[in-house]
């Protein structure tokens, strides 16, 4: 690893893990000084770089030659060693495939996963999310108020990710507590007994995806996994099986908390900019540009990482081969050098689509169209049926415990 001399450390982000207690705008204050000092800084307690500018961002995100993903999925405190041996003895086995896959045969199964994220698929989606966030408002309308992520934006994302992938809803309560479980072992602090029940759990996820494909397999339908299987045709040059398995696996993680977060923060920071949200109110075609503005000024994953793998130097710091890096998007997409004004919240901003929140080149998010329909719908039918929506006065607006995803624990809302 790279010479790291601790007296020359002036990174303002100087413990990952207290950014956890900060609001938001603490913790966007601390990105703008980190921006304003150094491009790039170390960070001790987790033993990453941290880079804060857009620039820096987008070249290691696109540079595969210097830069692997290959860390991407990587739990951020290593499983303990009895876990390890509870998956292997479980036969537990993803392997890279779309996200943290640096090998050749990245840009085919990624070529070849695309149909399943096809205009037409999420065109056949629409009414049902409709549907959702309607069915959410019926129910809590007469209440007056209510806290938006319970009562309607933590489940949504999911249930859409289980009608894509064809998973019927009396298996929704266990596909819920296991992927619960995984979020706990990749980010919390679990004890011994805790990181075993919820290994176990991920592991029952595992066996419940090779069972689902293997179902498809026999008798295709319409959804993704079948999407995949007719694509693949029976010829492994196209996709494996194991592939189909990994990509069912990996999206209900890569889908699931990245959008449930990023519609809170779109809500949360609309209502927090009162004409913005009276401005949807009217203009709804102003929603497309709003749900890229929300996602530049404040974007769910906070944390992206990328691996080294040649020697390189970043502003004046010399990287080699094995230092990690930690990409800060949100402050990228706050970069008074690309972007104008870019601590100013503007629905009616022109480039707001050249965020980085999704990621940037050959990885850049593969579900990107399907959080950005999400998104759209979320809006369009709360602001048409809720027009009055304000935010309740004095509500904490802590953060979920986790440093590489934002949103707020709970988000109460209110109306006449
Ligand atoms: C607002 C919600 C979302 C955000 C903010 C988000 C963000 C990201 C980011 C930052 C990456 C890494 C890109 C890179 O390394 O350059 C990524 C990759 C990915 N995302 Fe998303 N995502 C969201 C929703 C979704 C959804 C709904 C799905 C699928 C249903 C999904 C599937 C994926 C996949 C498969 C990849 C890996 C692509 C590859 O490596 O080829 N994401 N996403």
């Amino acid at each position: 690893m790279s010479n790291f001399d601790a007296s020359l450390n002036d990174c303002p982000i100087s413990k990952l893990s207290d950014t956890y207690y900060f609001s938001n705008e603490q913790l966007e204050e601390l990105f703008r000084r980190a921006r304003k000092q150094k491009a790039i800084s170390f960070l001790p307690d987790v033993g990453y770089w941290a880079v804060t500018k857009y620039a820096d961002t987008k070249e290691i995100l696109s540079n595969k030659k210097i830069f692997s993903a290959e860390i991407t999925q990587e739990p951020l405190i290593p499983y303990s060693p009895e876990v390890l041996d509870l998956f292997i003895a479980r036969g537990f086995g993803p392997r890279p495939t779309l996200s943290n896959n640096e090998r050749e045969d990245h840009a085919r199964i990624r070529l070849n996963t695309l149909v399943g994220f096809s205009p037409a698929r999420n065109k056949k989606l629409e009414p049902y999310i409709r549907k959702l966030v309607n069915d959410a408002v019926d129910t809590f309308l007469p209440n007056k108020r209510a806290d938006l992520l319970a009562e309607m934006l933590y489940e949504l994302p999911a249930l859409v990710l289980f009608k894509l992938l064809g998973i019927p809803e009396n298996d929704v309560d266990d596909i819920k507590m296991w992927s619960d479980s995984r979020l706990v072992l990749s980010f919390g602090k679990p004890n011994l007994q805790q990181q075993l029940q919820a290994g176990n759990h991920i592991c029952d996820y595992w066996d419940y995806c090779v069972h689902l494909v293997e179902q498809r397999l026999d008798k295709p339908q319409d959804d993704l996994p079948s999407d995949l299987i007719r694509t693949r045709n029976g010829d492994d040059a196209i996709l494996e099986v194991i592939d189909i398995v990994n990509i069912v696996y990996g999206l209900l993680f890569a889908g699931h908390e990245t959008t449930t977060n990023m519609s809170s923060n779109a809500v949360l920071t609309l209502l927090q900019h009162e004409g913005s949200w009276k401005a949807i109110t009217k203009e709804p075609e102003l929603i497309p540009n709003a749900v890229e503005e929300c996602m530049r000024f404040r974007s769910s994953v906070v944390a992206w990482r990328r691996m080294v793998k040649e020697d390189v130097e970043i502003d004046g710091v010399k990287l080699t081969a094995g230092d990690r890096i930690m990409l800060f998007l949100p402050s990228a997409n706050r970069d008074e050098a690309r972007f104008e004004d870019s601590e100013v919240f503007d629905i009616h901003r022109k480039e707001a689509r050249r965020h980085v929140a999704f990621g940037f080149g050959r990885h850049v998010c593969l579900g990107a169209a399907l959080a950005r329909l999400e998104l759209k719908i979320i809006l369009e039918e709360l602001s048409t049926r809720l027009p009055g929506l304000r935010l309740v006065q004095d509500q904490s607006l802590m953060p979920v415990e986790a440093v590489q995803f934002r949103g707020p624990e709970e988000l109460w809302v209110e109306w006449d």
